[in-house]
């Protein structure tokens, strides 16, 4: 019985992916890769849409890579590969490129956020049409689900269009993908902001959980966590947010619903709470440090790794290119 197909990916993250990475991509991945037939791609074609160094991007590539399998994603049995190793990602956004109007294009609102941080000027003309890139990526694989953030849903709305306007206009060739937002409850929040959530660009060092800290690194941060005044264990985002983010870091870790913790730790301090979280983050992290080390020690193996999977990947994408170039006269 062939399963459905799945696509997702994530942009070559420099150091390390972090506890939400980890938490609200990898983990529902791992999990997915099971009834889904996979395909996982560490977009490093998207990564260059905001400035970037030569020597840093290779790096975050493999790093990225290497930290995908050590959190569970299996390279054998899901497809595992860099966006930039298979030519039709580009190929078909080209096309896709030609089918969006300008006017369709302004109106994603993640360009309009990035784009003003950077001030419309410095913007590349790659920022703006990354939407239509993440269509390409998405359609060259026949993909039935792709599992994102929220954030990412008005882009998956753009790819049923143009998809949709394609098999219009040329006669049915992609599959329309449904997208599946992924559980808030793997949401996590940065522990010094945690107003905020987790994320690669947070302003306190000591907020952000990196995967590949260092034990020792990882509790201390979880122990400095910003709580509040009160002394009571309850989950409230909205009140408390400090220690409901502890808390959903510990249920998901730990494997406890977060009613049972909170009746585990009424009466106990915050400083329990602190602990119990910080060996359970601890327990998660330290063996997929230990594998991504491992994996990143021998660059010459992931690299055939990473040029086995793309080649599992090319063939199921110049598939789809060469039925959508015949389809529009090439
Ligand atoms: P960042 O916000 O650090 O730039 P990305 O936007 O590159 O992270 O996110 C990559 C993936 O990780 C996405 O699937 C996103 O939904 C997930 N993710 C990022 N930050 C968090 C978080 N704090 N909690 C849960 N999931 C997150
Ligand atoms: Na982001």
């Amino acid at each position: 019985m062939t399963k459905p197909r799945l696509f997702s990916g994530m942009q070559p993250s420099a150091a390390s992916l972090h506890a939400g990475n980890y938490i609200g991509a990898l983990l529902q991945w791992r999990d997915l890769q099971v009834e889904y037939d996979a395909v996982f791609c560490v977009v490093d074609l998207h990564a260059i849409t905001v400035p970037q160094d030569p020597a840093e991007l290779r790096e975050a590539t493999r790093r990225t890579a290497a930290q995908y399998i050590a959190a569970g994603i299996d390279p054998a049995s899901s497809i595992l590969f860099v966006q930039s190793h298979v030519p039709a990602h580009a190929e078909l956004a080209w096309v896709l490129n030609t089918l969006t109007g300008f006017g369709e294009a302004s109106r994603m609102t993640q360009f309009k956020d990035k784009s003003s941080k950077q001030g419309s000027d410095a913007a590349s003309v790659g920022l703006f049409t990354y939407p239509i890139l993440q269509a390409a990526d998405v359609l060259l694989y026949d993909a039935e689900i792709v599992p994102v953030g929220e954030d990412q849903r008005q882009h998956i709305e753009l790819t049923r269009d143009l998809g949709h306007r394609f098999n219009t206009r040329f006669g049915e060739t992609f599959v329309l993908p449904e997208v599946r937002i992924l559980p808030e409850t793997a949401k996590v929040y940065d522990l010094q902001n945690p107003g905020s959530k987790m994320s690669k660009s947070g302003e306190s060092p000591q907020g952000i959980l990196w995967l590949l800290d260092e034990p020792t690194v990882l509790a201390k941060k979880v122990k400095s966590a910003v709580t509040d005044a009160d002394r009571d264990i309850r989950f409230d985002p909205a009140e408390k947010p400090g220690v409901s983010n502890l808390l959903s870091l510990l249920s998901v870790l730990g494997g406890q619903p977060v009613p049972a913790l909170v009746d585990q730790f009424a009466g106990r301090g915050y400083g329990d709470l602190k602990s119990e979280t910080a060996d359970a983050v601890v327990a998660a992290f330290a063996p997929v440090r230990e594998r991504a080390l491992e994996l990143l020690a021998d660059p010459a193996e992931l690299d055939r790794l990473l040029a086995g999977n793309a080649d599992r990947a090319e063939a199921i994408a110049s598939a789809t290119l060469a039925k959508v170039y015949d389809r529009i006269g090439f």
